[in-house]
């Protein structure tokens, strides 16, 4: 079952305009994409994956709701200039709600889940060559600590990598269920009693494969370069990094350039081109809470163009 992350929030937050032009950066299934395009029916919808799955499913989907949107398969951090080649510079509001759709977890065959017994794979893009495969097969074991520490925020992390370079030297770790042995066996036995040991590692390896952290900051600016006034640019994200990064932007777009900071008057070009909409981060209600468990460590946050 599929389930949209704050979906009325985000929806609102949008400030959707019936004869505007929105991007919905992340399709997934369309459940956000779905009710932009009801709301925007004179107005126009991109939409971008790379997940040929979601864009299959979701083209159907937008299609009994109305004609007016295209889908465009790509990473998110090209949006500016597939847009552009399209002859659009200019849109009303972005949408991004990142990570990983809850479909995909569950296709066994995409190896991003650690209860499914599947090829180690977790790649969105099926066009992409490198895969978890190829990480946890190659990359060195100083590699692997830093990345399952960082981005999986995992205390045995030093642990599972020496462990994974052991296996791997005997045969290549080739499935999930032989990657949750081994993270199994690196960590105390009482610690893998109440919850699955591997949680915390495919966070990590999905978050490295598909570069997500990397490439948040720079597709968040090149967003914001495409607002019109008045556009809003929302972001959920699921992890600590990515709302720092997404918070620290928006504070830097909303503040006076230090630069002048302090003059009794500041010349317009160094005014902040962008107000935040909320000051507090939002987060989903207790409701949703309740419904939905994947929605707990979600944040949503909004920015709008005032100059
Ligand atoms: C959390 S889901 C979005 C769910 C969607 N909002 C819905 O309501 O159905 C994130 C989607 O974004 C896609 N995605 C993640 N990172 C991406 C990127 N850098 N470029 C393009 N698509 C990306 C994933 O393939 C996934 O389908």
């Amino acid at each position: 079952m599929h389930y949209s992350v704050m979906l009325k929030e985000a929806i609102t937050a949008l400030n959707l305009q019936h004869t505007g032009t929105y991007v919905d950066a992340t399709l997934g299934y369309a459940g956000h994409s779905g009710e932009m395009l009801t709301r925007v029916k004179r107005g126009f919808l991109f939409a971008f994956d790379q997940d040929i799955n979601a864009i299959n499913y979701s083209f159907e989907k937008l299609n009994k709701i109305g004609s007016n949107f295209k889908i465009i398969k790509s990473n998110f951090l090209y949006m500016k200039e597939q847009l552009e080649q399209l002859g659009v510079f200019k849109v009303n509001g972005i949408l991004f709600d990142l990570g990983v759709s809850s479909p995909q977890l569950d296709e066994k065959n995409r190896g991003f889940s650690y209860l499914k017994d599947a090829r180690l794979d977790m790649r969105m893009d099926l066009d992409s060559d490198f895969s978890a495969y190829e990480l946890v097969n190659t990359y060195s074991e100083e590699d692997l600590a830093r990345i399952i520490f960082t981005y999986g925020e995992e205390k045995y992390a030093k642990s599972i990598a020496r462990n994974i370079v052991h296996e791997r030297a005997k045969k290549p770790i080739e499935t999930t269920f032989e990657l949750v042995d081994i993270v199994r066996r690196s960590m105390p036995v009482k610690k893998t009693i109440d919850k699955n040991p591997a949680r915390k590692t495919f966070q990590a390896i999905r978050i490295e494969v598909n570069h997500e952290i990397e490439i948040l900051e720079e597709s968040l600016r090149k967003a914001l370069d495409l607002l019109d006034i008045n556009g809003r640019l929302v972001v959920i994200t699921f992890h600590s990094l990515e709302d720092r990064i997404t918070k620290k932007l928006f504070k830097e777009m909303t503040e006076v350039d230090p630069v002048v900071k302090g003059l009794p008057e500041i010349p317009d070009e160094y005014k902040p081109k962008f107000r935040l909409v909320n000051q507090k981060v939002i987060t989903p209600s207790d409701a949703e809470l309740k419904e939905n468990s994947r929605s707990r460590s979600s944040k949503l946050r909004v920015i709008e163009r005032i100059r």
